[in-house]
């Protein structure tokens, strides 16, 4: 593996004392939100601080380092658009640390699935646009989802022209339009440091992973968004488990529902 000495995010040395909190009223599969969100209000303080709730989780008595890496935050705040965006504010700093090692490996950054393109955005701007010295890929459809009953709003014609004009500025970001797998075909690198797979759908994630996986760097980060999600998402775990089982790995499950492998 090859030296490479990009420029990182500082860090943010966490206060010994101060732990933040953050709630946000934003989660799915609720059978009666109303009443839910008002016992899950009043639980919350009973509990000590380092409270996360948002995106299905509420815990406390976590450091929150999210909170503390001001790189981060302000990513996040400058990208994260609307409360969908926000609940998963956790799943993105988790993308970002992963990004924080893979951008120090040899190998681009590949996100299959992009719609808005909100994830690859908070990634370079956590390094910042100019520090950010890597090609990023970054696959979907963009203006329909191929995927039943996932069509998101805003997902619509013209989606595409409005995720390229979001990256104008941005060159080192390479947006292909089409349908995965085949639209990696000639346009994809051999070589991948990080690749984030978010398809909702576990056909199409095996599909690629059939083609991406083995042109991961050692040492490259593999982040499963859906891979920890029950419900319609449950097929994907169990399907992506036996591929990895066939090849000797075993996915890290997150609590924030996502899934990372480590690519040896
Ligand atoms: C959950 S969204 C991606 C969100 C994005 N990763 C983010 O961080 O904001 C899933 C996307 O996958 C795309 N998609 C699903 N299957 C696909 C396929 N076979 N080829 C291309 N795009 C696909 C959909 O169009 C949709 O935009």
């Amino acid at each position: 593996m090859s030296e490479r000495t990009p420029t990182l995010p500082a860090l943010t040395p966490a206060p010994a004392t101060e732990i933040g909190s953050i709630r946000m009223a934003t989660g799915w599969g609720i059978r009666d939100p109303q009443r839910f969100w008002a016992l899950l209000a009043e639980a919350s303080k009973l509990v000590d601080p380092g409270v996360f709730i948002g995106d299905n989780m509420f815990v406390w008595m976590r450091n929150m380092s999210a909170l503390d890496d001001q790189a981060f935050m302000a990513s996040w705040k400058a990208n994260a658009t609307n409360p969908s965006d926000q609940a998963i504010l956790w799943r993105r700093h988790v993308l970002c640390t992963a990004a924080y090692h893979a951008i120090q490996l040899d190998g681009a950054f590949v996100e299959c699935g992009t719609l808005f393109g909100t994830g690859v955005k908070t990634v370079v701007d956590y390094f910042g646009q100019a520090n950010f010295d890597k090609e990023f890929w970054a696959y979907d459809t963009f203006d329909t989802n191929p995927v039943a009953g996932h069509q998101f709003d805003g997902q619509e014609q013209g989606l595409f022209e409005k995720v390229q004009a979001r990256f104008s500025g941005y060159p080192q970001v390479r947006l292909v339009k089409g349908l995965l797998p085949e639209s990696l075909n000639g346009q994809s690198p051999e070589r991948i440091a990080l690749l984030h797979l978010d398809l909702n759908d576990a056909d199409f994630e095996l599909a690629v992973l059939d083609v991406l996986f083995d042109r991961m760097v050692p040492g490259g980060m593999l982040v499963l968004d859906d891979y920890e999600w029950s419900g319609v998402y449950r097929q994907q775990k169990i399907r992506e488990d036996a591929w990895f089982e066939a090849r000797r790995y075993r996915v890290i499950p997150l609590p924030t529902g996502q899934g990372l492998v480590i690519k040896r």
